[in-house]
């Protein structure tokens, strides 16, 4: 296998996070406005033919990392087919999803046949009417059955990841870090950010950053930092003394993990994007259709990495509130 692409700062990029559709069956308050969205038009979304050969051409660049996202990929008809066929792609190393668990009861065991083998699942709360109210759906019993129905699949570790988001779910803090004393679970908080600030707006209040949640953590019991940290993406991961379980951090805002960046991004409907929070896209379903040859393809995905930004300026508010498109229509 090619060695993978390097882009001007240096950094290996090795890593895919596809979007397989830009539906959900959520409407999480800090991802989508109520009313829900447009949707896409199917034929402006990758098709299955499309999204394997956009697959074979850029792990025959040295990108051996895929993770299919959303939206809610689950939601994407025939996902299990879509799954099994990536998983196939010669040369890939690890095939992982990103899912919000409403449908993994059902789903799990298939997910784990058609070759999946790394999960992440979103759990913002562990309290019913919270859940219906950070997802504006009552779907909580699915999604606690969803993690179940992932552990007896045999997924290790099952990843759990909460937008901590004050005033709303930061009381649940050491409940979701306490699930990993009974659990052998990674519990994640990510730190939210400005896509959608939700109902009342006011982001800057909800906003609750990495060096709080840490310290919250460290008073719920001694915290021991993973050696494992660094070479893995973003996260920093800490485990409790004696605790089978790990809890992690995940700061976008505060704390830019774009100096270790490996990761591009498609859209649902083709658009390659090297960061998250740049409006620059790259149209790579229009090279797609135009029939152009792989290694054309891999020569536009090439350039494209050239170009990828440093770093985010999230830390300016005036920036922030440019964002291009929501997290739904990226794909986590
Ligand atoms: N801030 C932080 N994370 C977000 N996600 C979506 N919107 C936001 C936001 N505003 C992430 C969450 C969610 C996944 C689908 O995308 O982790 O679980
Ligand atoms: Fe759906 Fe994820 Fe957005 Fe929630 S955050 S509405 S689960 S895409």
């Amino acid at each position: 296998m090619p060695a993978p692409p390097v882009d001007s700062f240096e950094r290996k990029i090795d890593y895919l996070r596809l979007s397989v559709t830009d539906r959900c069956n959520l409407r999480c308050i800090y991802c989508m406005p109520s009313e829900g969205v447009p949707r896409l038009e199917h034929s402006e979304i990758l098709s299955y033919e499309e999204i394997a050969r956009l697959a074979h051409i850029v792990t025959g660049m040295g990108i051996s990392k895929i993770r299919v996202t959303g939206g809610e990929p689950l939601v994407r008809k025939d996902i299990l087919n879509l799954c099994a066929r990536i998983s196939r792609t010669p040369g890939l190393k690890s095939l992982s999803i990103t899912t919000n668990g409403v449908m993994l009861a059902e789903f799990a065991e298939g997910l784990w046949e058609a070759g999946i083998r790394r999960i992440n699942i979103s759990l913002d709360t562990l309290q019913p009417e919270k859940f219906a109210a950070i997802a504006r759906r009552d779907f909580f019993d699915r999604v606690w059955a969803g993690i179940a129905a992932a552990e007896k699949a045999g997924f290790s570790p099952i990843k759990l990841n909460a937008v901590v988001m004050r005033g709303i779910n930061d009381d649940e803090i050491e409940a979701l870090a306490g699930l990993t004393f009974r659990h052998p679970y990674h519990v994640r908080f990510i730190e939210f950010m400005q896509f959608n600030p939700g109902p009342g707006g006011d982001y800057d209040k909800k906003f609750i950053s990495s060096i709080e949640i840490l310290e919250r953590l460290r008073r719920i019991a001694p915290l021991d930092l993973c050696g494992d940290s660094q070479s893995n993406g973003p996260a920093l991961h800490y485990q409790f003394r004696g605790a089978p379980g790990k809890v992690g951090i995940i700061s976008p805002v505060s704390n830019h993990f774009c100096p270790t960046c490996n990761r591009l991004r498609v859209t649902s409907d083709g658009k390659l994007r090297t960061c998250l929070f740049s409006a620059e896209e790259t149209d790579v379903r229009k090279a797609l259709r135009l029939g152009l040859p792989d290694d054309e393809v891999a020569g536009i995905i090439r350039r494209a990495i050239a170009e990828k930004p440093e770093k985010h300026h999230l830390e300016n508010p005036v920036f922030r509130k440019c964002i291009s498109r929501q997290m739904f229509s990226i794909g986590g």
